[in-house]
C-alpha cells in the first residue's frame, strides 16, 4: 500500500514536472505565447497566433511583457547555494514605420519587479526614468537592442547592442554584427530590417562571464559571442527576479515583437522550434512601381509619346527640383526628397497650412507609403553662405532625443529655400490652447504638466547632451501638444551651438519681446540664464493666461510687474487665469507664479538654473522663501532719448491689481522694438 501510494506520488510529480515545464521556475520554453500566462502592461498584447508584440506604431508608449514567475538567482554567499549560471534564446523582430526613421528598441529585462509604471518611453525604453536612471538600487539588467543613437546616454551609433546594469548608458555595447563561422568574419546586422532575429545570452556564474550573441533568424548560433562581458551578476541581480522584455517608441515608432523565447538555468536554452513560431503579420503595403509600359505601335506614334514623356519628365524634373551638394553626402539619411515633401502635403496646398510664422510657413503631411505624420518648415534664404554650417548644424539637431522635443527629422533644400521636417503635433500649439476664449481653457492640470515637460526638455538642451544648446526663443507659440497634451518644445530656428565651456559669442539679438532678458538687450549675450528667464515670462503667461506684454485697461501692462503687485499686495492668486475658473491646485498655482518671478529676476545670477527649475516643478526640492519685493523687469532699452520719449506715468488697473508703470526710474518698455 504505502509503496504504491510512494509511486502515484512520484508518478504525480513526474507527472507535473513533465507538463508544466511552461511554468517551472528553472526553464521554459515558448515557440510562441498562445494561451501563455504573460503579465503585459502599456501596448503590448499576444496576438491569437501567439505572437507577442511590445508596441505597435503608437507614438512615446511603451510596452512590457513578463514571466509571471518569479526566478529565483539566490545570491546568498553560501557555497552550497551559488549564483545559477543561465542561458537564454530569444527570437525578436523589430519593423519600423520608416526604413530610415524608427522607434526607440527593446530590451531583454531581469527586474525585481513587473511594475514600470514609473518608467518612460522613447530613449528610457520603458525602464528607467530622469531620477532613477543609473542608481544601483535599480537592481536591473537588461540586454538593449538599441535602434536610436542617443548622445545623453553616450550610445554608440543607432543599430547595437548593449548590456545595460541599472543604467541605460550600457555597462558595455558592440555594433549590432554576427561572426560566421563559414566566412570566418563579422557580418553587420540592421536590427531595424524588420527580419526575424536570434539573441542569445549565457551567462557563466563560476566565471563570471555574461555573453550576448545575435543571429539572423536561420543561423546557428554562431561560435563567438557578439558580447563577452567579465561581470559579477550576484552584485546586482536579487535573490527573487522576473523575466521579461521592454521596448518603447518615441516621436517615430516601431513594432517590437517577440516570437519565442527559451530560458534554462539548468544547462544550455534549447534552440527553439523555428518552424512553429509566429508568423509576423504582413509588411505594411509599399506602393507598386508603375509597371514599364511596352508599346507596340507605329514609329510616328512611337516619336510622339517620347516627345511627351520627355515634355512631362522635364516638367516633373523641374517641379521637384532640388539642390543637392557634394558636402551634403554625408547627410544622406537625413535628407528627404522634395518629391516625397510634396506628395506628403498634397503639394503645399493652403489646406494643409499648419501656421505661418516669421521663418516660413509650416505645413502638415503624411509620407508617402507608410503612416509618418509630418510637419513641413519652408524658409526661404537667399544666399548659400553659411549653408554648410546650417546644414551640419540640422544633422547635430536631429541627433537631439528628448520626450518633450519636436524630433527634427531631417531636411531638404532646393534653390532659395530650405524645408525642414519635423514630427506632426496633432495638438497645435500652446498659445492656440491659452488663448482661445473657450472655457473651460485648457485644464490647469495639462498646464502644469506641460510646464514641467518644456522644464525637463530645457534641462536637456543645456544640461543633457554633449554641447550646451540654448533654445533662445521659449514661449508659447513654440511649445506643441502632442496626442496626449505633452508639452513639446520646437523650433529650434534660432537655437545656436556652443561647445561646454567656451566663451559665448555675441551675436545679434534673436527672440521674442517681453521674453528678453535685461542683459541680453544690452549685451546681446544669449546664455543659459537668459533662456531661463523667457521660461520665466512663459510659466507666467502659462498660469495668467496673458502674455507677458498685454494690453490693460489704460496701456499695455507688463505681466511680471502685474503678477508682482498682486504678491505684494497679498493676493497673488488673483494674478491666475480667470479662463480657469478658480479650478486648479493652489499650491501648484502659486509655485508656478512665484517660480516664474523668481526666473524673470532682473539680475541674472539670481536666477534658478534648469536643474533647480525642474526640482521646484516635481517637488524634488523646496523653492527658497522668497520676498516679494524682488527685482523684476523686463527687458530695458535705455538710452536715455528713448527713455524720456517713452517713459509715461500711468496707475494700470486690471483686475484687483493694480500697478504704477514705466515711471522713469523704473523699467521701460520700448514698444515696437
Ligand atoms: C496600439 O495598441 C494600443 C493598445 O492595444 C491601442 O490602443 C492603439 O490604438 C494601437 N495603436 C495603433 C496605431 O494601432
Ligand atoms: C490559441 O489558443 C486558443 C485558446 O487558448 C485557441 O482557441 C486557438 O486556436 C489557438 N491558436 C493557435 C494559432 O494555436
Ligand atoms: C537563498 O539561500 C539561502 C541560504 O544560503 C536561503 O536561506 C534562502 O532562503 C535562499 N533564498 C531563496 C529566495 O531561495
Ligand atoms: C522614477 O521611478 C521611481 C521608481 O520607479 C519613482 O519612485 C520616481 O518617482 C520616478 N521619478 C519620476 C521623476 O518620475
Ligand atoms: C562565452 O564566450 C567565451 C568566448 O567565446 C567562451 O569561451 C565561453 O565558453 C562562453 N560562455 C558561455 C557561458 O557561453
Ligand atoms: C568581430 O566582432 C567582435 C565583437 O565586436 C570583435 O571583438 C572582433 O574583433 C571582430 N572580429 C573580426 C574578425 O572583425
Ligand atoms: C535545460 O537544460 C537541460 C540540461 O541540459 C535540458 O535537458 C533541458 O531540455 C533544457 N531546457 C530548456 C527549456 O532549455
Ligand atoms: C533611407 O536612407 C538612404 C540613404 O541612407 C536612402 O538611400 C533611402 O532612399 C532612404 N529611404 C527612404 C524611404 O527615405
Amino acid at each position: 500500500m504505502g509503496s504504491s501510494l510512494r509511486t502515484l506520488f512520484f508518478l504525480t510529480i513526474l507527472f507535473r514536472t513533465h507538463f508544466s515545464l511552461a511554468e517551472d521556475e528553472n526553464q521554459f520554453i515558448y515557440n510562441g505565447f498562445n494561451g501563455s500566462n504573460f503579465h503585459v502592461d502599456g501596448v503590448a498584447k499576444i496576438h491569437p497566433n501567439g505572437l507577442l508584440q511590445l508596441t505597435n506604431s503608437s507614438k512615446i508608449k511603451m510596452g512590457h511583457a513578463f514571466y509571471k514567475v518569479p526566478i529565483s538567482f539566490n545570491s546568498s554567499s553560501s557555497a552550497l547555494i551559488p549564483f545559477p549560471s543561465f542561458s537564454t534564446n530569444i527570437v525578436f523582430a523589430i519593423v519600423p514605420e520608416d526604413p530610415n526613421l524608427s522607434g526607440h528598441g527593446m530590451a531583454f529585462t531581469i527586474s525585481p519587479s513587473m511594475d514600470f509604471n514609473q518608467a518612460v518611453e522613447s530613449q528610457y525604453l520603458g525602464l528607467f526614468n530622469i531620477s532613477n536612471n543609473g542608481l544601483s538600487t535599480n537592481h536591473v539588467l537588461a540586454i538593449e537592442l538599441d535602434t536610436i543613437e542617443n548622445t545623453e546616454f553616450e550610445d554608440i551609433d543607432d543599430n547595437h547592442v548593449g548590456i545595460d546594469v541599472n543604467s541605460l548608458k550600457s555597462f558595455e555595447s558592440a555594433p549590432a554584427t554576427y561572426f560566421s563561422d563559414e566566412q570566418g568574419k563579422n557580418i553587420s546586422l540592421k536590427l531595424l530590417s524588420g527580419d526575424p532575429m536570434q539573441l542569445w545570452i549565457d551567462y557563466d556564474a563560476p566565471q563570471k562571464i555574461l555573453n550576448v550573441t545575435v543571429a539572423p533568424k536561420r543561423s546557428q548560433k554562431p561560435n563567438r559571442p557578439l558580447l563577452s562581458t567579465p561581470i559579477d551578476l550576484s552584485q546586482v541581480l536579487l535573490d527573487t527576479m522576473y523575466l521579461g522584455f521592454s521596448a518603447a517608441t518615441g516621436s517615430v515608432a516601431s513594432d517590437h515583437y517577440v516570437l519565442g523565447w527559451s530560458f534554462n538555468k539548468s544547462g544550455p536554452a534549447q534552440s527553439l522550434e523555428l518552424s512553429k513560431l509566429p508568423p509576423l503579420p504582413p509588411r505594411r503595403k509599399r506602393s507598386q512601381k508603375p509597371s514599364k509600359i511596352v508599346i507596340v505601335a507605329p514609329v510616328v506614334a512611337i516619336f510622339v509619346l517620347v516627345v511627351v514623356i520627355g515634355a512631362v519628365y522635364f516638367i516633373r524634373r523641374k517641379k521637384y527640383e532640388e539642390v543637392r551638394e557634394e558636402w551634403e553626402s554625408e547627410y544622406g539619411p537625413q535628407r528627404f526628397s522634395y518629391k516625397n515633401l510634396y506628395i506628403a502635403t498634397n503639394g503645399f496646398k493652403e489646406k494643409e497650412l499648419l501656421g505661418a510664422g516669421g521663418f516660413g510657413k509650416v505645413y502638415r503631411g503624411t509620407l508617402p507609403n507608410s503612416d509618418v505624420h509630418i510637419a513641413v518648415k519652408r524658409i526661404s534664404h537667399d544666399s548659400r553662405q553659411g549653408m554648410k554650417e546650417f546644414v551640419a548644424e540640422i544633422a547635430s539637431m536631429r541627433r537631439l532625443r528628448h520626450r518633450n522635443l519636436v524630433q527634427l527629422l531631417g531636411y531638404c533644400r532646393r534653390k532659395g529655400e530650405l524645408l525642414l521636417v519635423y514630427d506632426y503635433m496633432p495638438n497645435g500649439s500652446l498659445d492656440k490652447s491659452l488663448f482661445n476664449n473657450k472655457t473651460p481653457n485648457l485644464s490647469w492640470f495639462h498646464r502644469f504638466r506641460v510646464l514641467r515637460d518644456v522644464a525637463s526638455a530645457l534641462l536637456y538642451l543645456h544640461e543633457g547632451w554633449e554641447q550646451v544648446v540654448l533654445h533662445r526663443d521659449v514661449k508659447s507659440s513654440n511649445v506643441l501638444l502632442d496626442a496626449d497634451f505633452n508639452g513639446r518644445l520646437g523650433d529650434f530656428g534660432l537655437a545656436r551651438l556652443y561647445d561646454h565651456g567656451t566663451n559665448l559669442q555675441t551675436t545679434h539679438v534673436v527672440g521674442t519681446v517681453g521674453y528678453l532678458a535685461p542683459e541680453l538687450t544690452k549685451t546681446g549675450k544669449a546664455t543659459t540664464r537668459t533662456d531661463v528667464f523667457a521660461f520665466g515670462a512663459f510659466m507666467l503667461e502659462v498660469a495668467c493666461g496673458k502674455k507677458p506684454i498685454f494690453q490693460g485697461q489704460y496701456e499695455e501692462v507688463i505681466l511680471v510687474e502685474w503678477v508682482m503687485e498682486c504678491w505684494k499686495g497679498g493676493r497673488i492668486l488673483d494674478a491666475s487665469d480667470p479662463k480657469l475658473e478658480s479650478d486648479y491646485v493652489t499650491e501648484e498655482m502659486e509655485l508656478v507664479l512665484k517660480l516664474g518671478m523668481l526666473c524673470s529676476h532682473s539680475v541674472s545670477a539670481m536666477r534658478p538654473n534648469m536643474r533647480q527649475v525642474t526640482q521646484y516643478l516635481d517637488g524634488s526640492a523646496s523653492l527658497p522663501e522668497i520676498e516679494a519685493d524682488i527685482s523684476v523687469s523686463m527687458s530695458t532699452f535705455t538710452t536715455s532719448n528713448e527713455a524720456s520719449e517713452t517713459a509715461m506715468s500711468f496707475p494700470a488697473s486690471v483686475g484687483n491689481c493694480s500697478a504704477h508703470f514705466l515711471s522713469s526710474n523704473e523699467s521701460i518698455l520700448h514698444k515696437g522694438r
